[in-house]
């Protein structure tokens, strides 16, 4: 997808954060957008943010769960027959949970992959008819650093986002072979300053403002900056795109020290006290 000028692109969480920045960068881009989170409030101040931007881009705004599966495929039919066709979808909406494995509540886990892992399904699952209809297609779903190297704490995170990329990594493949119209890219963002965190579930007794404070200081990476090296990688049909220069080093660890990587990431959250 070399342009971007008026294709119809679906940002999923695009009321915060990276969806947000994409959001507006896409605008800016001339694509025609199909807005959507949980949050209305939310996405309304988004869509204000366009408008503030100088865009004229025409905003098709929706409420949506991702979780909902029924919800995700009625919403991509809405999208198809309101904008006309579907070209780019962006799978970002996605939370975050701080909690040890022997004290993770089942309903907080199911509450995250139900997002992170089965919201990216649900979106390309509904919209892929429509993408398959399209000239030139690209569907992109945001993983994490967290999907390459796991780390204490966030195995419930790191059990979604390394699913994310599996299934992504596949999906690549599979329309490369059969629809090589549709471009697929995987998104490895490391620390990027949004409210992920002051929006995370914790774990019971744990001070959420102590893990805000400590994802503030290592989050460096403006979620404007994000969002350009997203549409970057968009445009030059990257398979993997790392995010920010943390998400660089990381990637560079993981392929120098394979599996071994876990001693330093355990070594780490000791030093942070972390566990
Ligand atoms: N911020 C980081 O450091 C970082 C790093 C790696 C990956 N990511 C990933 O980037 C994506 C965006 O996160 P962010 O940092 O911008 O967070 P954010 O909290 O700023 O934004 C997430 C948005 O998703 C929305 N959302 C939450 N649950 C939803 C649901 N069920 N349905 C629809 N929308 C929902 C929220 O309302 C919010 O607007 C997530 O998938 C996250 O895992 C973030």
């Amino acid at each position: 997808m070399k342009s971007l000028n008026n294709k119809v692109a679906v940002v999923t969480g695009a009321g915060s954060g990276i969806g947000r920045a994409i959001a507006i960068e896409l605008a800016q881009h001339g694509c025609v957008l199909a807005l959507s989170d949980i949050n209305e409030i939310a996405l309304q101040e988004t869509k204000q943010l366009i408008l503030d931007a100088k865009s004229n881009t025409t905003t098709h705004l929706q409420t949506l769960d991702v979780a909902n599966k029924q919800a995700v495929f009625e919403y991509a039919r809405n999208v198809n027959a309101d904008l006309g066709c579907v070209d780019l979808i962006i799978n970002n909406a996605g939370v975050a949970l701080s909690s040890g494995v022997d004290e993770t509540k089942r309903e907080d886990f199911e509450w995250l992959m139900n997002i992170n892992f089965w919201g990216v399904i649900n979106g390309c699952e509904a919209f892929l008819p429509y993408l398959k209809q399209s000239q030139d297609a690209h569907i992109v779903n945001i993983s994490s650093v967290f999907g390459m190297i796991a780390i204490p704490r966030q195995s419930c995170y790191n059990a979604a986002k390394f699913a994310v990329r599996g299934y992504t990594e596949a999906l690549r493949q599979e329309m490369g072979m059969k629809y090589p119209h549709i471009s697929v890219s995987c998104v490895h963002p490391g620390g990027i300053a949004t409210d992920i965190a002051r929006n995370a579930r914790v774990s019971e007794g744990e001070d959420i403002s102590e893990l805000t404070a400590s994802f503030d200081k290592l989050a460096q990476t403006t979620p404007q900056k994000a969002a350009k090296i997203i549409v970057a990688g968009i445009k030059k049909n990257k398979s993997r795109v790392m995010v920010g220069w943390d998400a660089h080093v990381i990637h560079a660890l993981y392929r120098l020290l394979g599996i071994h990587y876990i001693g330093l990431t355990q070594w780490l959250a000791k030093r942070l006290n972390y566990q």
